[in-house]
């Protein structure tokens, strides 16, 4: 049912300030006796002790599931202390990557029923790893093979592009790096800051929500566009790479998410008056360096279209023209969830505008159980 909306993917986008609420509700503890907050995860409890004692965490996933593991890579390395890879599970297969007994090995999927995923778990089980599913399907393959989990509980999802199971599955990684550094002292302070961030993110995706319109304007110009570029970097690069996944799968135009540091290595010889490029430079830690490669597009006459923190047109724009993207602040790690909002409505309002089946895009699939 898609109530008072046209597509499903529009529903998804909009209904995320519910479906991140119903991914937290019960997890997140504010106040009791020794602890004051801290962060419950019913399927992983038992095992948490075995995670902190791994040598590698390793996330497994496809498409928009693989992007959302690249998103909470950061903030799992800093409070687990564990190093921590991402493999695309295909990939990993191709090369039948070592996998040992003493990595966790946590498979990312909404569907629960992808067969690179399923088949990248029958082998990291065959190799003895600890299995982690993270999944949005109770009772899908993944959630039954796997030695644990944790339900995203994002609801049904319908639209073949990924939304509303992207933002959840990014919180429930960052709850778990909660709960993993969870014996840690030094970074307590850090952890409360996240779990606050975290009660306040639903109202500040409806916050970002209120872009719809604007997005909308923005996608009326690029209609007509071959491709468009997406930097990001940092907690970030997920961003880039997740905005241009959208726009690609849906509203079949060439869009390619890069990270920011690799622009020297490449893609500024594609910098020109006429390429639209998006660029991600809210504030966190490489704002800096974000400027700086703002301004080396300008020198270049690019196109750009800046996402900044609400406050900081002026200063993301200086010499230059830009169309501004202004998002609500939240803790640096949470930042991926409000960050990916906007580019899921531009590629929402894009398909729509460019007369595609925004639900069910060309060649795609929603679940792909065939290899
Ligand atoms: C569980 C209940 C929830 C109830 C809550 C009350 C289920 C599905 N969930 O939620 O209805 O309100 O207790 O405390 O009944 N698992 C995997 N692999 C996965 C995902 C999950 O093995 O990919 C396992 C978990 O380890 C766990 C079980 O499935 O044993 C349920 O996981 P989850 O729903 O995340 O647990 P709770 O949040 O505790
Ligand atoms: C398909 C879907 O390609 O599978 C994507 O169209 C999705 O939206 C990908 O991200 C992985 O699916 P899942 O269910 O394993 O997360």
């Amino acid at each position: 049912n898609k109530g008072k909306y046209e597509h499903y993917m529009q529903k998804e986008i909009h209904e995320q300030p519910e479906s991140l609420t119903t991914t937290m509700r019960g997890r997140l503890i504010r106040g009791g006796s020794c602890k004051s907050k801290s962060v419950l995860l019913g399927g992983i409890k038992d095992h948490l002790k075995t995670i902190r004692r791994s040598r590698r965490i390793v996330f497994i996933g496809c498409g928009t599931s693989y992007n959302a593991a690249l998103a909470a890579r950061p903030i799992l390395e800093e409070l687990s202390g564990i190093p921590v890879s991402v493999e695309i599970a295909s990939d990993l297969l191709d090369r039948q990557g070592p996998i040992y007994r003493e990595d966790t090995a946590i498979f990312v999927s909404q569907s629960g029923e992808t067969a690179d995923t399923l088949q990248a778990l029958e082998y990291a089980l065959e190799n003895g790893a600890l299995c982690v599913g993270i999944t949005n399907t109770v009772g899908s393959a993944i959630a039954r093979h796997t030695h644990c989990g944790v339900h995203i509980n994002a609801g049904c999802e319908i639209g073949v592009a990924s939304t509303k199971a992207y933002t959840s599955q990014i919180v429930v990684m960052a709850m778990l790096a909660l709960a993993i550094g969870d014996d840690t002292l030094s970074s307590q302070a850090r952890r409360e800051a996240i779990i606050d961030g975290l009660f306040d993110l639903p109202s500040k995706v409806k916050d970002v929500l209120k872009l719809d319109q604007e997005m909308k304007n923005l996608a009326q110009l690029l209609i007509a566009e071959q491709s468009l570029l997406v930097f990001g970097r940092g907690y970030n690069y997920a961003t880039a790479l997740e905005g241009a996944l959208k726009v690609k799968e849906v509203a079949l135009m060439h869009s390619e998410g890069i990270l920011a540091g690799e622009m020297k290595h490449g893609p500024l010889a594609l910098v020109d008056e006429t390429l639209p490029i998006v660029v991600v430079a809210t504030r966190d830690a490489c704002f800096s360096k974000q400027q700086s490669v703002i301004q080396q597009l300008h020198a270049r006459k690019g196109r750009l279209i800046v996402m900044c923190t609400k406050g900081d047109a002026a200063s993301v724009c200086v010499g230059g023209s830009c169309r501004v993207i202004e998002v609500p602040q939240v803790e640096d790690c949470l930042q991926p969830v409000i960050n990916i909002v906007p580019l899921q409505l531009l590629a929402y309002h894009l398909t729509v505008l460019r007369g595609y089946n925004v639900d069910q895009p060309r060649n795609l699939a929603k679940s792909v159980t065939t290899q």
